[in-house]
């Protein structure tokens, strides 16, 4: 196990390049599943959840090759048709086999997740999605087996108790691309990874429209050709590093973004009082003064994003005044709260809401990472806290951010990985 030790307090400047999209590598990956032959995705950023997805397609039976942000994946005529728990409960995003697999071979069986560190998260929109299109759905020994001869277009809503899903409106549109008839997908997630995914289906012969707004419609078709995409830049890397040179009074142009994919972010940024000024694929992010206090809620795309809340937590933990920020989306997202204020900070629950009080300055220390988002809010507080902070637990970052302790040395910052041996 690695951690990170930095030694905080000092301003990150200079330029720094995006990487690929994690949450849209991972549906694009699935997706090729849908045509046999050779399909290219470029841009695709090398973490951990990626080549978890690449280890899973490699035992359903396709090729995949990879090397300098490309990804070649060879899709033969037949593939296995199952997800095993040993991989999925390291990675939910396994589910996005679920909808190609049935689609494309008329039967799926994938493991039931089980718990996640930030909540419950439940499948069932998925399967009401699969349903919906007729297919069968059973739960047996822990794993999730659909089948259908062939799918068939409907109508399909997709509201759930936490509102819409990023993860089932992708798979159900995936399903839904090989569905003999019309397919409508309501309350659709309108994040840019949708959008993208339903790009690299567009361009795989897929008749899809209204991906990026709540109401989707798919044409099916009788089958699907391999593609060459590019996956979209990360917004939630490109808001992490917004926070990170934010938190250290800095200023950074950061290069390869999508400034429109972080419209929220930059607006509550903004308000908060830091300069930024936006271009064509690249946002200049300037602090100099003390940041001002935020009250705002995480909400789906375009509003502020969940996973941006344990980021700017951290960054509210130095503000001059008393900011508050609201988890909508997942019941327990706040483990990061405990450690932040073992920096010094002063963070109070009350509820899914978390009061920040401003502290004029954090001090290092020991600190734990729970979560992928959770671990890089630690890493922006030590960036700024005075001292040493050691960041432990440091392969839940490695899940989604691509290199940062080298961009963030880069940055100017001090920042270090140390192998941890494990404890006996
Ligand atoms: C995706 C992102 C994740 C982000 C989340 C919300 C990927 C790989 N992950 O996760 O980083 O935090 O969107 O923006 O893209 N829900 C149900 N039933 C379901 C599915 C979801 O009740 O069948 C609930 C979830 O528990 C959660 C809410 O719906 O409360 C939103 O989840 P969802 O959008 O599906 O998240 P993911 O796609 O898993």
């Amino acid at each position: 196990m690695d951690k990170f030790v930095i030694d905080g307090g000092r301003e990150l400047t200079g330029t720094v390049r995006v990487s690929g999209a994690k949450n849209a590598a991972l549906p694009a990956l699935a997706a090729c599943l849908l045509a046999p032959g050779r399909s290219v995705l470029s841009n695709v950023p090398n973490v951990m959840d990626v080549r978890t997805m690449r280890r899973l397609l490699l035992r359903l039976g396709a090729g995949v090759v990879s090397g300098d942000g490309r990804m070649t994946l060879d899709v033969p005529a037949a593939l296995k048709c199952e997800a095993e728990y040993e991989i999925v409960k390291q990675m939910r995003a396994s589910y996005y086999v679920l909808g190609p697999l049935l689609a494309r071979f008329g039967r799926a069986r994938v493991s039931l997740p089980g718990g996640c560190a930030i909540g419950a998260r439940p499948v069932d929109l998925h399967l009401r999605g699969m349903e919906a299109l007729g297919a069968r759905v059973t739960i047996v020994h822990g794993y999730v087996q659909a089948e259908a001869r062939q799918l068939r277009g409907a109508r399909v809503n997709l509201a759930g108790p936490h509102g819409v899903s990023v993860g089932a409106t992708i798979n159900v549109m995936m399903a839904a691309t090989l569905a003999r008839g019309a397919t409508v997908i309501e309350s659709a997630a309108m994040e840019p990874e949708v959008a993208a995914t339903a790009e690299l289906l567009a361009a795989m012969g897929a008749r899809i429209e209204g991906a990026g707004t709540p109401v989707i419609s798919v044409e099916g078709v009788d089958g699907l050709r391999p593609a060459e995409h590019r996956l979209v830049p990360d917004r939630i890397e490109t808001g992490s590093l917004m926070a990170a040179v934010a938190i250290t009074r800095g200023c950074v142009t950061i290069e390869d973004c999508r400034p429109d994919h972080v419209g929220a972010v930059i607006d509550v940024l903004r308000r908060a009082g830091v300069k930024i000024a936006a271009g064509d694929g690249m946002i200049t992010v300037e602090a100099r003064r003390r940041l001002r206090p935020v009250e705002i809620a995480v909400a789906p795309y375009p509003g502020f994003p969940t996973d941006m809340q344990a980021q700017l937590l951290a960054l509210m933990t130095v503000s001059g005044g008393i900011a508050a920020v609201t988890e909508t989306i997942f019941e327990n997202r706040f483990m990061h709260v405990p450690e932040l204020n073992r920096l010094g900070a002063d963070i109070r629950l009350e509820g899914n809401t978390a009061i920040v009080r401003g502290v004029p300055a954090l001090t290092g220390a020991p600190v734990m990472g729970s979560d992928l988002r959770a671990a890089a809010a630690l890493v922006i507080a030590g960036l700024a806290a005075q001292g040493r902070t050691e960041v432990s637990r440091i392969y839940h970052l490695d899940r989604g951010y691509e290199n940062w302790e080298r961009k963030l040395r880069k940055l100017g910052a001090r920042i270090r990985r140390v192998h941890q041996p494990m404890p006996a």
